[in-house]
Protein backbone atom coordinates (compact mmCIF):
# COMPACT_ATOMS: atom_id res chain seq x y z
CA UNK A 1 0.00 0.00 0.00
CA UNK A 2 1.53 3.27 -1.21
CA UNK A 3 2.08 5.91 1.74
CA UNK A 4 -1.27 7.65 1.04
CA UNK A 5 -3.31 7.74 4.29
CA UNK A 6 -7.39 7.77 4.16
CA UNK A 7 -9.01 9.09 7.39
CA UNK A 8 -12.69 8.70 7.28
CA UNK A 9 -13.60 9.52 10.79
CA UNK A 10 -15.13 12.47 10.17
CA UNK A 11 -17.57 10.70 7.83
CA UNK A 12 -19.16 8.84 10.85
CA UNK A 13 -22.19 9.48 13.22
CA UNK A 14 -19.91 9.62 16.45
CA UNK A 15 -17.76 13.11 14.94
CA UNK A 16 -20.33 14.17 12.71
CA UNK A 17 -24.01 13.10 14.47
CA UNK A 18 -27.02 12.05 12.33
CA UNK A 19 -25.04 13.14 9.55
CA UNK A 20 -22.98 10.72 9.61
CA UNK A 21 -22.47 7.08 8.77
CA UNK A 22 -23.46 4.81 11.82
CA UNK A 23 -21.02 2.04 12.06
CA UNK A 24 -23.75 -0.53 11.98
CA UNK A 25 -25.05 0.99 8.78
CA UNK A 26 -21.38 0.36 7.13
CA UNK A 27 -21.75 -3.38 8.80
CA UNK A 28 -25.60 -3.67 7.03
CA UNK A 29 -24.07 -2.07 3.46
CA UNK A 30 -20.75 -4.34 3.40
CA UNK A 31 -23.12 -7.12 1.52
CA UNK A 32 -24.05 -4.63 -0.93
CA UNK A 33 -20.28 -3.18 -1.00
CA UNK A 34 -18.96 -6.97 -1.37
CA UNK A 35 -21.45 -8.11 -4.58
CA UNK A 36 -19.88 -4.43 -6.20
CA UNK A 37 -16.80 -6.07 -5.53
CA UNK A 38 -17.40 -9.29 -6.67
CA UNK A 39 -18.83 -7.92 -10.07
CA UNK A 40 -16.35 -5.69 -10.49
CA UNK A 41 -13.31 -7.68 -10.21
CA UNK A 42 -14.77 -10.57 -12.00
CA UNK A 43 -15.07 -8.22 -15.25
CA UNK A 44 -11.74 -7.12 -14.75
CA UNK A 45 -10.41 -10.33 -14.89
CA UNK A 46 -12.02 -11.05 -18.01
CA UNK A 47 -9.85 -9.57 -20.83
CA UNK A 48 -13.18 -9.66 -23.20
CA UNK A 49 -15.50 -8.02 -21.11
CA UNK A 50 -12.68 -5.89 -19.87
CA UNK A 51 -12.05 -4.02 -23.29
CA UNK A 52 -15.46 -4.17 -24.45
CA UNK A 53 -16.61 -2.15 -21.50
CA UNK A 54 -14.22 -0.03 -21.42
CA UNK A 55 -12.78 -1.35 -18.81
CA UNK A 56 -9.11 -1.66 -19.62
CA UNK A 57 -7.52 1.00 -18.27
CA UNK A 58 -7.78 -0.90 -15.21
CA UNK A 59 -4.43 -2.64 -16.63
CA UNK A 60 -2.31 0.51 -17.73
CA UNK A 61 -0.18 0.39 -14.17
CA UNK A 62 0.85 -2.54 -15.27
CA UNK A 63 1.49 -1.56 -19.12
CA UNK A 64 4.67 -3.02 -21.13
CA UNK A 65 8.10 -1.67 -20.24
CA UNK A 66 9.72 -0.96 -23.58
CA UNK A 67 6.78 1.03 -24.72
CA UNK A 68 6.72 3.30 -22.12
CA UNK A 69 10.43 3.56 -22.57
CA UNK A 70 10.38 4.25 -26.04
CA UNK A 71 7.47 7.35 -25.35
CA UNK A 72 9.85 8.56 -22.97
CA UNK A 73 12.37 8.80 -25.57
CA UNK A 74 9.97 10.50 -27.97
CA UNK A 75 9.38 12.93 -25.58
CA UNK A 76 12.80 13.86 -24.96
CA UNK A 77 13.61 13.88 -28.61
CA UNK A 78 10.35 16.98 -29.05
CA UNK A 79 11.55 18.96 -25.59
CA UNK A 80 15.29 18.96 -26.94
CA UNK A 81 14.38 20.61 -30.10
CA UNK A 82 11.19 22.91 -29.82
CA UNK A 83 10.55 25.73 -27.81
CA UNK A 84 6.39 24.93 -27.13
CA UNK A 85 4.42 22.48 -27.54
CA UNK A 86 0.96 23.23 -28.24
CA UNK A 87 -1.80 20.44 -27.02
CA UNK A 88 -5.10 19.51 -28.22
CA UNK A 89 -7.72 18.02 -26.45
CA UNK A 90 -10.95 18.25 -24.47
CA UNK A 91 -12.67 16.30 -21.35
CA UNK A 92 -10.60 13.33 -21.02
CA UNK A 93 -8.16 14.34 -23.81
CA UNK A 94 -7.16 17.30 -21.66
CA UNK A 95 -7.92 17.56 -17.80
CA UNK A 96 -5.49 14.56 -16.98
CA UNK A 97 -2.67 16.41 -18.81
CA UNK A 98 -3.15 19.44 -17.26
CA UNK A 99 -3.80 17.41 -13.45
CA UNK A 100 -0.48 16.05 -14.50
CA UNK A 101 1.15 19.80 -15.89
CA UNK A 102 0.02 21.34 -12.37
CA UNK A 103 0.84 18.38 -10.20
CA UNK A 104 3.78 17.28 -11.42
CA UNK A 105 5.87 20.37 -12.75
CA UNK A 106 6.84 23.25 -11.04
CA UNK A 107 4.96 25.74 -10.44
CA UNK A 108 5.25 28.90 -12.68
CA UNK A 109 6.46 26.17 -15.20
CA UNK A 110 5.59 28.06 -18.55
CA UNK A 111 6.58 31.45 -16.96
CA UNK A 112 10.53 31.67 -16.37
CA UNK A 113 12.87 29.22 -18.46
CA UNK A 114 15.09 28.57 -15.09
CA UNK A 115 11.76 26.88 -13.60
CA UNK A 116 11.98 24.66 -16.80
CA UNK A 117 14.85 23.91 -16.95
CA UNK A 118 15.33 23.90 -20.82
CA UNK A 119 11.71 21.82 -21.17
CA UNK A 120 9.56 23.61 -23.51
CA UNK A 121 6.71 25.14 -22.44
CA UNK A 122 3.41 23.52 -22.79
CA UNK A 123 0.04 25.34 -23.93
CA UNK A 124 -3.42 23.95 -23.66
CA UNK A 125 -6.14 24.36 -26.71
CA UNK A 126 -8.79 23.03 -28.28
CA UNK A 127 -10.63 22.46 -25.21
CA UNK A 128 -13.13 25.60 -25.94
CA UNK A 129 -14.23 26.97 -28.70
CA UNK A 130 -13.26 30.37 -27.63
CA UNK A 131 -12.10 32.53 -30.20
CA UNK A 132 -9.96 35.07 -28.14
CA UNK A 133 -7.24 32.19 -26.38
CA UNK A 134 -6.32 30.06 -29.70
CA UNK A 135 -5.51 33.80 -31.32
CA UNK A 136 -3.86 34.85 -28.74
CA UNK A 137 -1.78 32.30 -28.51
CA UNK A 138 -0.77 32.06 -32.00
CA UNK A 139 0.19 35.15 -32.98
CA UNK A 140 2.54 35.06 -29.90
CA UNK A 141 4.33 31.92 -30.41
CA UNK A 142 6.91 30.88 -33.20
CA UNK A 143 5.47 28.24 -35.63
CA UNK A 144 9.22 26.59 -36.13
CA UNK A 145 9.90 26.54 -32.31
CA UNK A 146 6.50 24.78 -31.67
CA UNK A 147 5.36 20.74 -31.80
CA UNK A 148 1.84 20.25 -31.45
CA UNK A 149 0.35 16.82 -29.66
CA UNK A 150 -3.37 16.54 -30.92
CA UNK A 151 -5.41 14.17 -28.56
CA UNK A 152 -8.71 12.65 -29.42
CA UNK A 153 -10.02 9.16 -28.65
CA UNK A 154 -13.11 9.36 -31.34
CA UNK A 155 -10.89 11.81 -33.70
CA UNK A 156 -14.27 13.09 -33.93
CA UNK A 157 -14.52 15.82 -31.66
CA UNK A 158 -15.55 18.99 -32.68
CA UNK A 159 -13.53 21.44 -30.88
CA UNK A 160 -10.19 19.14 -30.79
CA UNK A 161 -10.85 19.16 -34.79
CA UNK A 162 -11.16 22.91 -35.31
CA UNK A 163 -8.46 23.81 -33.02
CA UNK A 164 -6.35 21.07 -35.47
CA UNK A 165 -7.45 22.86 -38.67
CA UNK A 166 -6.46 26.07 -37.08
CA UNK A 167 -3.34 25.34 -36.21
CA UNK A 168 -2.34 23.05 -39.25
CA UNK A 169 -3.16 25.70 -41.35
CA UNK A 170 -0.79 28.56 -38.85
CA UNK A 171 1.94 26.01 -39.03
CA UNK A 172 1.59 25.60 -42.93
CA UNK A 173 1.90 29.66 -43.28
CA UNK A 174 4.85 29.69 -40.56
CA UNK A 175 7.00 26.27 -40.63
CA UNK A 176 6.87 25.29 -44.39
CA UNK A 177 6.28 22.47 -46.55
CA UNK A 178 6.76 19.94 -43.84
CA UNK A 179 4.97 21.18 -40.93
CA UNK A 180 3.77 18.36 -41.00
CA UNK A 181 6.28 16.38 -39.31
CA UNK A 182 5.61 19.11 -36.33
CA UNK A 183 2.27 17.24 -35.46
CA UNK A 184 1.74 13.85 -33.50
CA UNK A 185 -1.29 12.68 -33.10
CA UNK A 186 -3.02 10.45 -30.19
CA UNK A 187 -5.55 8.91 -31.52
CA UNK A 188 -7.90 5.59 -31.76
CA UNK A 189 -5.57 2.94 -33.75
CA UNK A 190 -8.25 2.53 -36.20
CA UNK A 191 -11.38 4.41 -36.22
CA UNK A 192 -11.86 8.51 -36.62
CA UNK A 193 -10.74 11.54 -39.01
CA UNK A 194 -8.13 12.19 -37.42
CA UNK A 195 -6.80 8.24 -37.68
CA UNK A 196 -7.77 9.00 -41.43
CA UNK A 197 -5.71 11.89 -41.56
CA UNK A 198 -2.43 10.51 -40.03
CA UNK A 199 -2.60 7.53 -42.09
CA UNK A 200 -3.10 9.38 -45.54
CA UNK A 201 -0.75 11.74 -44.13
CA UNK A 202 2.05 9.58 -43.16
CA UNK A 203 1.89 7.25 -46.51
CA UNK A 204 3.45 10.17 -48.08
CA UNK A 205 5.64 11.30 -46.09
CA UNK A 206 6.73 8.64 -42.55
CA UNK A 207 7.84 11.68 -40.45
CA UNK A 208 4.24 13.53 -40.96
CA UNK A 209 1.79 13.18 -38.49
CA UNK A 210 3.04 10.68 -36.57
CA UNK A 211 1.14 9.25 -33.67
CA UNK A 212 0.76 7.16 -30.90
CA UNK A 213 -2.09 5.05 -30.14
CA UNK A 214 -4.82 4.92 -27.53
CA UNK A 215 -5.83 1.52 -26.37
CA UNK A 216 -8.79 -0.27 -27.24
CA UNK A 217 -11.08 -0.12 -24.18
CA UNK A 218 -9.89 2.48 -22.42
CA UNK A 219 -12.64 5.28 -22.18
CA UNK A 220 -11.44 9.12 -22.33
CA UNK A 221 -11.39 10.01 -18.72
CA UNK A 222 -9.61 6.87 -17.64
CA UNK A 223 -7.03 7.08 -19.80
CA UNK A 224 -4.20 9.99 -18.58
CA UNK A 225 -2.01 6.84 -18.06
CA UNK A 226 -2.56 6.10 -21.68
CA UNK A 227 -2.81 9.28 -23.95
CA UNK A 228 -1.01 11.39 -21.55
CA UNK A 229 2.06 9.76 -21.36
CA UNK A 230 3.90 11.79 -24.30
CA UNK A 231 2.91 15.04 -22.04
CA UNK A 232 4.92 13.69 -19.27
CA UNK A 233 7.40 12.46 -21.17
CA UNK A 234 7.94 15.67 -22.83
CA UNK A 235 8.05 17.42 -19.85
CA UNK A 236 10.37 15.21 -18.14
CA UNK A 237 8.53 13.37 -15.17
CA UNK A 238 9.45 9.44 -15.23
CA UNK A 239 6.63 7.56 -16.19
CA UNK A 240 7.57 4.32 -14.73
CA UNK A 241 7.19 6.50 -11.31
CA UNK A 242 3.60 7.69 -11.92
CA UNK A 243 3.06 3.55 -13.04
CA UNK A 244 4.63 2.31 -10.00
CA UNK A 245 2.37 4.29 -7.75
CA UNK A 246 -0.62 3.38 -9.98
CA UNK A 247 0.34 -0.49 -9.93
CA UNK A 248 0.84 -0.12 -5.78
CA UNK A 249 -2.30 1.53 -5.42
CA UNK A 250 -4.23 -1.05 -7.88
CA UNK A 251 -2.93 -3.81 -5.17
CA UNK A 252 -5.05 -1.89 -2.42
CA UNK A 253 -7.99 -1.89 -4.55
CA UNK A 254 -7.69 -5.24 -5.38
CA UNK A 255 -8.43 -6.22 -1.59
CA UNK A 256 -11.78 -7.91 -0.97
CA UNK A 257 -11.69 -6.02 2.54
CA UNK A 258 -14.03 -2.88 2.36
CA UNK A 259 -11.42 -1.72 5.88
CA UNK A 260 -8.47 -2.63 3.86
CA UNK A 261 -9.76 -1.43 0.31
CA UNK A 262 -9.66 2.79 -0.03
CA UNK A 263 -11.57 3.22 -3.05
CA UNK A 264 -14.38 0.28 -1.86
CA UNK A 265 -14.60 2.27 1.74
CA UNK A 266 -14.66 5.48 -0.05
CA UNK A 267 -17.37 4.89 -2.60
CA UNK A 268 -19.56 2.72 0.20
CA UNK A 269 -19.16 6.01 2.35
CA UNK A 270 -20.38 8.48 0.11
CA UNK A 271 -23.19 6.06 -1.14
CA UNK A 272 -24.44 5.74 2.04
CA UNK A 273 -24.13 9.61 2.39
CA UNK A 274 -25.52 10.21 -0.68
CA UNK A 275 -28.69 7.53 -0.43
CA UNK A 276 -29.68 7.42 3.50
CA UNK A 277 -27.95 11.33 4.77
CA UNK A 278 -28.91 13.55 1.80
CA UNK A 279 -25.72 13.99 0.86
CA UNK A 280 -26.06 14.43 -2.67
CA UNK A 281 -22.72 16.63 -3.73
CA UNK A 282 -19.00 15.79 -3.40
CA UNK A 283 -16.96 18.90 -2.70
CA UNK A 284 -12.99 17.93 -3.32
CA UNK A 285 -10.79 20.28 -1.90
CA UNK A 286 -6.98 19.81 -1.62
CA UNK A 287 -4.86 22.02 0.39
CA UNK A 288 -2.65 22.24 -2.49
CA UNK A 289 -2.41 24.95 -5.36
CA UNK A 290 -0.40 22.40 -7.53
CA UNK A 291 -3.41 19.43 -6.91
CA UNK A 292 -6.28 22.20 -7.87
CA UNK A 293 -6.44 20.76 -11.08
CA UNK A 294 -6.42 17.11 -10.20
CA UNK A 295 -9.59 17.53 -8.45
CA UNK A 296 -10.75 19.22 -12.01
CA UNK A 297 -9.71 16.32 -13.30
CA UNK A 298 -11.76 14.16 -10.64
CA UNK A 299 -15.05 16.44 -11.40
CA UNK A 300 -15.27 15.02 -14.66
CA UNK A 301 -14.24 11.19 -13.74
CA UNK A 302 -17.29 11.40 -11.16
CA UNK A 303 -19.97 13.29 -13.33
CA UNK A 304 -19.67 11.70 -16.43
CA UNK A 305 -19.12 8.31 -15.20
CA UNK A 306 -21.92 8.16 -12.15
CA UNK A 307 -24.60 10.73 -13.85
CA UNK A 308 -26.81 8.54 -15.22
CA UNK A 309 -30.64 8.67 -16.40
CA UNK A 310 -31.28 5.04 -16.36
CA UNK A 311 -29.93 2.19 -14.31
CA UNK A 312 -27.64 -0.72 -15.80
CA UNK A 313 -28.77 -4.03 -17.27
CA UNK A 314 -26.07 -6.83 -17.68
CA UNK A 315 -26.47 -9.12 -20.76
CA UNK A 316 -24.72 -11.92 -21.10
CA UNK A 317 -24.13 -12.31 -24.83
CA UNK A 318 -21.48 -15.61 -25.64
CA UNK A 319 -19.91 -15.60 -22.19
CA UNK A 320 -18.96 -11.91 -21.94
CA UNK A 321 -20.82 -9.30 -20.54
CA UNK A 322 -23.12 -6.41 -22.02
CA UNK A 323 -24.17 -3.51 -20.46
CA UNK A 324 -26.85 -1.73 -21.85
CA UNK A 325 -29.32 1.12 -20.80
CA UNK A 326 -32.47 -0.18 -18.59
CA UNK A 327 -35.05 2.05 -20.18
CA UNK A 328 -38.06 0.96 -17.94
CA UNK A 329 -35.67 1.82 -14.73
CA UNK A 330 -35.08 5.87 -14.53
CA UNK A 331 -33.17 6.82 -11.59
CA UNK A 332 -31.71 9.88 -12.90
CA UNK A 333 -28.47 9.31 -9.92
CA UNK A 334 -25.22 10.50 -9.27
CA UNK A 335 -23.27 12.73 -7.09
CA UNK A 336 -22.35 16.66 -8.06
CA UNK A 337 -18.77 17.07 -7.78
CA UNK A 338 -17.07 20.54 -6.90
CA UNK A 339 -13.88 21.23 -7.29
CA UNK A 340 -12.04 23.99 -4.43
CA UNK A 341 -8.93 24.28 -3.41
CA UNK A 342 -7.47 25.04 0.12
CA UNK A 343 -6.50 28.11 1.74
CA UNK A 344 -8.21 30.14 -0.81
CA UNK A 345 -11.95 28.85 -1.34
CA UNK A 346 -12.27 29.04 2.45
CA UNK A 347 -12.59 32.44 1.76
CA UNK A 348 -15.28 31.61 -1.24
CA UNK A 349 -17.25 28.43 -1.37
CA UNK A 350 -16.38 27.36 2.30
CA UNK A 351 -19.29 29.94 4.11
CA UNK A 352 -21.78 27.90 2.29
CA UNK A 353 -20.25 24.72 3.14
CA UNK A 354 -20.42 25.32 6.90
CA UNK A 355 -23.36 27.32 6.99
CA UNK A 356 -25.73 26.12 3.73
CA UNK A 357 -27.84 23.08 3.35
CA UNK A 358 -26.09 20.10 4.98
CA UNK A 359 -26.14 18.18 1.89
CA UNK A 360 -22.55 17.54 0.75
CA UNK A 361 -19.33 15.88 1.64
CA UNK A 362 -16.08 17.39 1.50
CA UNK A 363 -13.08 15.25 0.55
CA UNK A 364 -9.80 16.71 1.93
CA UNK A 365 -6.26 16.33 0.18
CA UNK A 366 -3.50 17.72 2.04
CA UNK A 367 0.43 16.78 1.52
CA UNK A 368 2.53 16.18 4.87
CA UNK A 369 5.91 17.34 2.64
CA UNK A 370 5.84 19.72 1.09
CA UNK A 371 8.94 19.90 -1.96
CA UNK A 372 9.92 23.85 -0.91
CA UNK A 373 8.80 25.35 2.06
CA UNK A 374 9.05 28.93 3.27
CA UNK A 375 9.46 30.45 6.86
CA UNK A 376 8.04 34.03 7.93
CA UNK A 377 10.10 36.37 9.42
CA UNK A 378 10.87 36.48 13.34
CA UNK A 379 8.85 39.21 14.49
CA UNK A 380 6.56 40.12 17.42
CA UNK A 381 3.47 38.90 15.55
CA UNK A 382 2.04 35.60 16.37
CA UNK A 383 3.00 34.47 12.86
CA UNK A 384 6.84 35.07 13.43
CA UNK A 385 8.70 32.41 12.49
CA UNK A 386 6.38 29.91 11.26
CA UNK A 387 6.25 27.73 8.25
CA UNK A 388 3.51 28.36 5.30
CA UNK A 389 3.40 24.60 5.14
CA UNK A 390 2.62 24.15 9.36
CA UNK A 391 0.13 26.89 8.08
CA UNK A 392 -1.49 25.25 5.43
CA UNK A 393 -1.91 22.17 7.64
CA UNK A 394 -3.39 24.30 10.68
CA UNK A 395 -6.06 25.44 8.15
CA UNK A 396 -6.74 22.13 6.65
CA UNK A 397 -7.10 20.98 10.21
CA UNK A 398 -8.82 23.75 11.85
CA UNK A 399 -11.84 23.36 8.27
CA UNK A 400 -12.24 20.06 9.41
CA UNK A 401 -12.60 20.85 12.81
CA UNK A 402 -15.45 23.36 11.71
CA UNK A 403 -17.46 21.39 9.40
CA UNK A 404 -17.61 18.72 12.23
CA UNK A 405 -18.66 20.96 15.05
CA UNK A 406 -21.68 21.78 12.01
CA UNK A 407 -22.17 18.13 11.55
CA UNK A 408 -20.80 18.70 8.05
CA UNK A 409 -19.21 14.92 6.84
CA UNK A 410 -15.77 15.23 5.41
CA UNK A 411 -12.59 12.78 5.05
CA UNK A 412 -9.12 13.90 4.49
CA UNK A 413 -6.64 12.10 1.95
CA UNK A 414 -3.00 12.54 3.19
CA UNK A 415 0.00 12.37 0.65
CA UNK A 416 3.34 12.13 2.23
CA UNK A 417 4.76 14.46 -0.68
CA UNK A 418 3.43 15.09 -3.86
CA UNK A 419 5.47 13.43 -6.59
CA UNK A 420 5.06 10.93 -9.74
CA UNK A 421 4.60 8.03 -7.59
CA UNK A 422 2.27 9.46 -5.19
CA UNK A 423 -0.10 11.34 -7.89
CA UNK A 424 -0.25 8.09 -9.68
CA UNK A 425 -1.59 6.56 -7.13
CA UNK A 426 -4.02 8.95 -6.17
CA UNK A 427 -5.21 8.76 -9.85
CA UNK A 428 -5.55 5.46 -9.54
CA UNK A 429 -7.69 5.64 -6.16
CA UNK A 430 -9.93 7.79 -7.53
CA UNK A 431 -10.36 5.93 -10.84
CA UNK A 432 -11.36 2.80 -8.75
CA UNK A 433 -13.71 4.60 -6.55
CA UNK A 434 -15.47 5.57 -9.16
CA UNK A 435 -15.56 2.29 -10.61
CA UNK A 436 -17.06 1.17 -7.03
CA UNK A 437 -19.49 4.07 -7.13
CA UNK A 438 -20.65 2.89 -10.31
CA UNK A 439 -21.46 -0.78 -9.24
CA UNK A 440 -23.20 0.47 -6.21
CA UNK A 441 -25.45 2.60 -7.77
CA UNK A 442 -25.78 0.71 -10.71
CA UNK A 443 -24.92 2.39 -13.25
CA UNK A 444 -22.65 1.85 -16.55
CA UNK A 445 -19.54 4.31 -15.16
CA UNK A 446 -17.78 3.97 -18.69
CA UNK A 447 -19.99 5.51 -21.34
CA UNK A 448 -21.35 9.03 -21.54
CA UNK A 449 -24.73 9.19 -23.41
CA UNK A 450 -26.10 12.68 -21.73
CA UNK A 451 -23.12 14.43 -23.83
CA UNK A 452 -24.41 13.65 -27.26
CA UNK A 453 -27.30 15.75 -27.12
CA UNK A 454 -25.52 18.89 -27.52
CA UNK A 455 -23.39 17.83 -30.41
CA UNK A 456 -26.11 16.53 -31.97
CA UNK A 457 -27.73 20.24 -31.87
CA UNK A 458 -24.83 21.49 -33.27
CA UNK A 459 -24.26 18.72 -36.20
CA UNK A 460 -27.72 19.37 -36.93
CA UNK A 461 -27.60 23.19 -36.85
CA UNK A 462 -23.90 23.02 -38.86
CA UNK A 463 -25.27 20.48 -41.22
CA UNK A 464 -22.85 17.71 -40.54
CA UNK A 465 -23.36 14.58 -42.86
CA UNK A 466 -25.13 11.65 -41.11
CA UNK A 467 -27.37 13.20 -38.69
CA UNK A 468 -30.37 10.80 -38.39
CA UNK A 469 -33.97 12.08 -39.86
CA UNK A 470 -35.02 10.94 -36.36
CA UNK A 471 -32.58 13.20 -34.28
CA UNK A 472 -33.43 16.17 -36.89
CA UNK A 473 -36.74 15.85 -36.28
CA UNK A 474 -36.44 16.11 -32.53
CA UNK A 475 -34.64 19.14 -32.33
CA UNK A 476 -36.86 20.73 -35.00
CA UNK A 477 -39.73 19.50 -33.26
CA UNK A 478 -38.85 20.61 -29.66
CA UNK A 479 -37.86 24.34 -30.42
CA UNK A 480 -36.71 26.30 -27.34
CA UNK A 481 -39.91 28.95 -26.15
CA UNK A 482 -39.00 32.63 -26.79
CA UNK A 483 -41.55 34.66 -24.91
CA UNK A 484 -40.98 37.97 -25.11
CA UNK A 485 -41.82 39.09 -21.62
CA UNK A 486 -39.31 36.96 -20.22
CA UNK A 487 -36.80 39.20 -22.25
CA UNK A 488 -35.56 42.24 -21.23
O1 LIG B 1 -14.50 10.58 -20.97
C1 LIG B 1 -14.73 10.70 -22.14
O2 LIG B 1 -14.76 9.73 -22.92
C2 LIG B 1 -14.98 12.06 -22.77
O3 LIG B 1 -14.95 13.08 -21.83
C3 LIG B 1 -13.94 12.35 -23.84
O4 LIG B 1 -12.68 12.28 -23.29
C4 LIG B 1 -14.14 13.72 -24.49
O5 LIG B 1 -15.43 13.84 -24.97
C5 LIG B 1 -13.16 13.91 -25.65
O6 LIG B 1 -13.30 12.89 -26.57
P1 LIG B 1 -12.20 12.54 -27.63
O7 LIG B 1 -10.98 12.08 -26.94
O8 LIG B 1 -12.81 11.45 -28.45
O9 LIG B 1 -11.95 13.77 -28.45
Amino acid sequence: MPKIRFDFNNMMDFNVGVHGVKPSELKTFSARAGKAFNHLTSVLKNRQSRIALSLEWSKLPLQDKKVVASIQRLGKGIADKYENVISLGIGGSYLGIKAAQDALLPPYYNDFPGVRKGSPRIFFEGNNLDPVTLSSLLSNLNPRKTFVVVISKSGETTETKAALELVEAWLKRGAGAKFARQIIAVTDPKAGTLRKKVSEASAKDPLAYRSLPLLEGVGGRFSELNMGLLHLAITGVKIAEVLEGAADMAKSCALADMFKNPALFYASLSVIAYEKKGKPISIIMPFSEQLKSTADWYIQLLAESTGKKYARKVVLEQGAEKWVEDRSDLINTGRTPISARGTNDLHSIQQNNIEGRNDKIVTFIRIEKFRKDLKLPVSDDFLSGRALSGLLKTAQEGTAWALNREMRPNCTISLRELNAYYWGALLFFFEMATAFEGELLGVNAFNQPGVESYKNYMFHKLKKPGISKEVAREIDGNPMKRIKKYIL
